[in-house]
């Protein structure tokens, strides 16, 4: 089973960004993944604020997402970046805590305007925590997510975006589990590697 952890960086209790986390969420657990969540706005806000380490609940969130096998980021845009509330979480991650790991990036935004800033801003924070599998975001507007009897929606468009997304992370997991299994069958038979293998691995 995969193991993928969901990372909320808004601080809003109700959240455009957390709302599309919820969706692919359910669409991971029916490809029967486990998911575990992180609402970054749950956590002590303190122990983010002044950097605590050592903070037990800080703690147990660092400790799912290095147990993770893949990992869903979502944040709001604010004044064209990422959140500073998930700036906040980020940093408490140790070095390579995203190393092996494929990343999907979520965002919402009042408009287009500022879609790069997951390129510019959040792109270099991941690769600095070891991401080298970042994959194609999925964007969404306020217009694309119209609050529906009290819920947000989501157009056509953004529902085959997401589903899209979701697919190529469901790939991504198979082909570490593959290469995992590839690694742990050379330790086991301690063979000499095939060329293929090789390549493969690096
Ligand atoms: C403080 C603040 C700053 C914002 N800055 C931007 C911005 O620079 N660019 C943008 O496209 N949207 C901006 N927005 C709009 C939010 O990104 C948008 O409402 C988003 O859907 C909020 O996501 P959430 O519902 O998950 O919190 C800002 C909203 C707030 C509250």
């Amino acid at each position: 089973m995969s193991y993928v952890v969901t990372l909320s960086g808004s601080p809003a209790a109700r959240s455009r960004s957390t709302h599309l986390l919820g969706l692919a969420e359910t669409a991971l657990r029916v490809h029967g993944a486990a998911v575990r969540r992180i609402d970054a706005r749950e956590l002590p806000a303190v122990a983010l604020m002044h950097a605590d380490f050592g903070d037990a609940a800080v703690r147990r969130a660092v400790e799912l997402v290095e147990h993770a096998q893949a990992v869903i980021i979502a944040t709001p845009l604010y004044k064209a970046s990422y959140s500073g509330l998930l700036k906040s979480f980020l940093d408490m991650l140790p070095q390579r805590a995203l190393a092996h790991k494929p990343v999907l990036p979520f965002a919402t935004g009042g408009s287009l305007a500022h879609l790069l800033a997951l390129d510019y801003a959040l792109k270099p924070v991941l690769a600095s925590l070891g991401a080298r599998h970042v994959l194609e975001n999925v964007f969404a507007t306020e217009r694309d997510m119209p609050v529906v009897d009290g819920t947000y929606a989501v157009t056509d468009a953004i529902a085959d975006r997401l589903a899209e997304a979701i697919e190529s992370l469901v790939r991504a997991l198979d082909d570490a589990a593959a290469l995992r299994s590839l690694r742990d069958g050379r330790r086991m038979s301690n063979e000499r590697p095939t060329r293929e293998a090789d390549l493969f691995v690096r």
